[in-house]
């Protein structure tokens, strides 16, 4: 007992505590060591983080979603044909009003189909951050405001906004019958040739149109991003059960297993970044400050406020007539939507798959890098109160650097990248037959 009690190395009585708690530091600072080292491989040595039953809920419906939902409104939406003509389009510069510039400008393929900016440069520069296209075919409303409510109709609108394309109907359509592949590939993905007299009604056109959107729906379907290093880890965990203790793996670093159970939990992300998606799809105003250069102050931009108004007055929603569904599940959500004064400023949960992409972040590319982005959630600095419409979910989570970096290494854990296939390269890039190359869609740089 005694031996037990005063072994012969041991310090005096009133030391025994200190080195009690020497003892405990070591083994935890021995623990931090195994933890900052992440070693590949079974990590079985690791401490596992417990979380609420409530997480292990959260968690659990935070994986891959796979394969997007289908389009009943698009009828080639997962067609191949469809699709190839679709690529063609989204690379094609021809399609814009000055011939310099197409969809993968702005959403560039070595740049996760976005451009790395703060807002889009095309035929002008606009005002918000160009999304990227990966996995966009999972969203129910596209863009910062959900001013599409589909895939074909967002792909017909910068072909007409002065920012973007700055073309028209009938000249993208034009272009369409007067370029020997983009001919081809409509042929083959319809089954009809592209016939379009000079006196076609606004409703031929506007059908033809719905046509050409289609097929770069068709197209950008295809561009989905594999399963993340987050997504193997929730498989694993999910066939051994999902326990509430968790255990960091190869796919997942102890850093990145403490990012996501404050994800998850007490830094509140998982309320508007949660599901699949790591997003809601809906929209929230967050009072989040502006561009430097434009002084900082709140964006006047009106978000969702606007993208309604958008959405309703165009002729190629869900519910309308170039619709394949103008009566289904997604046509009376559609009928049904109202402006609402609170949705002024609100955009769209961004999907968090894209984050480790690169930025900037936010609608105006506010924010340059992941830390900035999580600085803000941490002190809200520069939050700008937006009255009634203010955000009430967004406190201020006074994080810790540790805390800050492990949710930075959790969302880079939680972003994939899109697979490089032949559907993630130009088609124009082996120009076609001289004779036949128009002057406007010279691809060389
Ligand atoms: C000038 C750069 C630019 C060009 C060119 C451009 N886009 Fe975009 N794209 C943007 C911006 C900016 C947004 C965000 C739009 C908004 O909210 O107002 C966006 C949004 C999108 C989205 C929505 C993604 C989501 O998750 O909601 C899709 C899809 C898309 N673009 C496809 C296309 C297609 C197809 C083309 C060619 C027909 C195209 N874009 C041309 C900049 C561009
Ligand atoms: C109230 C809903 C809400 C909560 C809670 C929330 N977010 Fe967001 N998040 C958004 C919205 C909306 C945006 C886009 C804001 C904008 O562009 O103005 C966004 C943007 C982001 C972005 C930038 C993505 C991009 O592509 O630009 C990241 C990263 C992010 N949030 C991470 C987090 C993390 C981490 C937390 C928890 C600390 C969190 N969010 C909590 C709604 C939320």
């Amino acid at each position: 007992m005694s031996d037990l009690r005063d072994p012969p190395d041991a310090v005096p009585r009133c030391g025994r505590w200190r080195a009690a708690t020497a003892f405990a530091i070591a083994l935890a600072l021995a623990a931090v060591a195994a933890i900052s080292a992440g070693p590949p491989g079974p990590v079985v040595t690791e401490p596992s983080i417990a979380v609420s039953p409530e997480q292990v809920r959260r968690i659990r419906a935070m994986g891959w979603p796979g394969a997007p939902p289908p389009d009943p409104t698009n009828r080639w939406a997962d067609s191949d044909a469809a699709a190839a003509l679709g690529q063609a389009l989204f690379f094609d510069r021809g399609l814009s009003s000055n011939g310099a510039v197409s969809c993968a400008t702005c959403h560039r393929p070595d740049r996760g189909f976005s451009d790395g900016l703060r807002v889009a440069v095309g035929v002008g520069t606009g005002p918000r951050r160009t999304m990227t296209v990966l996995d966009s075919a999972h969203q129910s409303w596209l863009g910062w405001d959900g001013r599409a409510d589909s895939l074909w109709s967002q792909a017909l609108q910068p072909i007409e906004r002065d920012i973007e394309l700055g073309s028209s109907r009938r000249s993208a359509l034009a272009r369409v019958s007067g370029n020997p592949l983009l001919r081809q590939r409509w042929q083959a993905a319809f089954g009809e040739p592209l016939q379009l007299s000079e006196g076609a009604s606004a409703d031929e056109v506007d059908a033809a149109f719905a046509m050409l959107g289609k097929a770069i729906a068709a197209y950008e379907r295809r561009l989905v991003t594999g399963p993340s290093a987050f997504d193997r880890w929730v498989a694993t965990w999910k066939q051994s059960g999902a326990p509430a203790a968790l255990q960091p793996d190869e796919h997942m670093s102890p850093s990145a297993l403490r990012g996501l159970v404050l994800f998850s939990g007490r830094a509140g992300c998982w309320q508007c970044h949660g599901g699949p998606m790591l997003s809601d799809g809906e929209f929230h105003a967050l009072g989040a400050p502006g561009r430097p250069e434009r002084g900082g102050g709140v964006s006047s931009d009106p978000g969702r406020y606007g993208g309604v108004d958008v959405l309703k007055s165009s002729p190629f929603t869900a519910a309308r007539a170039h619709s394949d569904a103008p009566s289904g599940a997604k046509a009376k959500i559609v009928q049904s939507l109202v402006r609402v004064p609170d949705h002024f400023g609100a955009m769209r949960t961004p999907s968090l798959r894209h984050a480790g992409l690169g930025g900037p972040f936010f609608h105006e590319g506010q924010f340059d890098t992941l830390e900035d982005v999580v600085r803000f959630y941490s002190t809200l600095e520069g939050a700008q109160s937006l009255d009634h419409h203010q955000e009430q979910v967004l406190v201020r989570l006074d994080l810790s650097a540790g805390e800050s970096s492990d949710l930075v290494a959790f969302l880079r854990s939680a972003s994939g990248s899109a697979p490089a296939t032949s559907w993630t390269s130009d088609p124009w890039s082996v120009p076609p037959p001289a004779p036949e190359r128009p002057a406007n869609a010279d691809k060389s740089e």
